[in-house]
């Protein structure tokens, strides 16, 4: 019976259950059976499908409403950049600017954009900002602009004395950004936006798609495109950039950030080809060091921190575990594992997961188990991922990255003791 109830939820929200894990979906379902008053799951799969208000009950115990403030930074920092070139310099533009975030979760996002634009000055009167959310209770928490400690992890918290106020039990956001954003519960699979056809200039759709098959992946990201306004751009998250986004959209090919453009065809274009916006977007942007930039020196790009580089923000340096001696081999092993870096940061997922095939037959490197772990997160292939990660802590058991993203995945399949302790264990590696 617990199979009718995840066929449900993927039907109606598009769960995919691999994505979260089934121990967890399990557990939630056996939680809200018990809070339900039914008395076997058969009775219960049945309140499912007659009231809304149970089946919604469920919903909030299986989505993942994990955020944070300018979660990724880069991706923001973009999103300034663009803004202030196309919105805020142009005289002639005095547009009402659009954005949506979806799915919001409990804020943070939404409000990053409402900070990000306060911060360049952005008159308030000309923008709106939209989020949406399945989960009412992330609407709600949202709505009351009170957030912990959890919800600030991004390496620069300046913004959090700018725009906060130290109240009992957390920060309570200032009202000038609280009201800048309007929520509203929704889901992105099921509801109707012809309404809002092309309304939006810049669309955040990040750490949704990961949770769907690759089904309900084409139709989110239909959906997402008929949002986006023609000249719109759409960030997605890192392990986002699939085929299905590939599809109807061009990558601009920023390091840091996973932007897109709609693609050439669509008979709603109204500015010129991609290659052409793609150039202006490179050249507006060039501090963001686009990865084909011929304004990024190879000095530049070296220097860059590993902020401006999907894949490489995640890897550490130098943890290298090699078998071989000598010193050759070893820079030959090094070159190889930035080179599948490099490649995983272009988006070509399927070439840097050859190489790093490769590395692990001939080295069995950990770098590469853990890179492999993150092109398979990428490509939504789960269950690939943990067990890359935990083939990387075999070899190199302090590998803090390595650790923290195992932690996710057993949390994801309800093993909350066994991630505490792998977090713990990072910590303690990262110290
Ligand atoms: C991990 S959060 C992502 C929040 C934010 N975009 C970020 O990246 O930090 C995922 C959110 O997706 C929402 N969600 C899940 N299915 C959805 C759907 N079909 N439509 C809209 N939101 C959905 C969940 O409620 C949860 O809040």
């Amino acid at each position: 019976m617990c199979e009718k109830i995840e066929v449900l939820l993927k039907d109606k929200i598009g769960l995919d259950i691999s994505s979260v894990g089934t121990a967890s979906v399990k557990n939630a379902i056996k939680r809200c059976l018990v809070n339900s008053g039914c008395d076997d799951l058969g009775q219960y799969y049945k309140t499912l499908l007659s009231s809304e208000a149970e089946f919604k009950r469920l919903v909030e115990m299986v989505v993942i409403p994990e955020t944070w403030f300018f979660r990724d930074d880069i991706p923001f920092d973009i999103f300034s950049s663009h803004i202030k070139s196309g919105w805020l310099i142009p005289r002639e533009n005095s547009r009402m600017l659009k954005v949506l975030s979806v799915p919001c979760s409990t804020g943070e996002e939404p409000y990053t954009i409402a900070m990000a634009l306060d911060k360049l000055a952005f008159p308030a009167d000309r923008v709106q900002i939209d989020a949406i959310d399945i989960s009412q209770a992330s609407i709600d928490k949202a709505m009351t602009g009170v957030y912990r400690d959890n919800s600030f992890r991004s390496d620069d918290l300046t913004f959090q004395s700018t725009y906060f106020n130290k109240v009992e039990g957390g920060y309570r956001l200032k009202e000038k950004v609280r009201s800048r954003v309007n929520f509203r519960h929704g889901n992105l699979l099921k509801d109707d936006f012809s309404l809002m056809k092309g309304c939006y200039d810049v669309v955040f759709c990040r750490n949704l798609l990961i949770y769907f098959d690759s089904k309900d992946q084409e139709i989110a990201v239909h959906k997402l495109y008929d949002l986006l306004a023609p000249d719109g751009v759409l960030f997605v998250g890192h392990a986002e950039a699939n085929n299905n986004v590939n599809s109807l959209f061009e990558s601009l090919r920023l390091r840091g950030a996973f932007a897109f453009v709609k693609k050439d065809g669509d008979e709603n274009r109204s500015i010129g080809n991609y290659d052409k916006r793609f150039h202006e977007f490179s050249k507006k942007h060039g501090a963001i060091l686009p990865v084909n930039s011929q304004h990024a020196s190879t000095d530049q790009v070296s220097k860059s921190s590993n902020r401006n580089k999907p894949f490489s923000a995640y890897m550490g340096s130098g943890t290298s575990t090699s078998t071989s001696s000598s010193y050759e081999a070893k820079k030959h092993e090094e070159a190889l594992v930035s080179k599948a870096q490099e490649l995983a940061d272009e988006g070509t997922l399927e070439e840097a997961e050859i190489l790093c095939l490769d590395l692990i037959a001939r080295f069995s490197n950990a770098d590469a188990y853990y890179l492999l772990g993150l092109v398979y997160e990428a490509s939504n292939r789960q269950d690939m991922a943990e067990s890359m990660f935990r083939k990387t802590i075999y070899l190199v058991p302090d590998h803090a990255r390595a650790l923290v993203h195992l932690a996710l995945h057993v949390e994801r399949n309800g093993d909350s003791n066994e991630a505490q302790s792998l977090r713990r264990r990072a910590l303690r590696a990262s110290q």
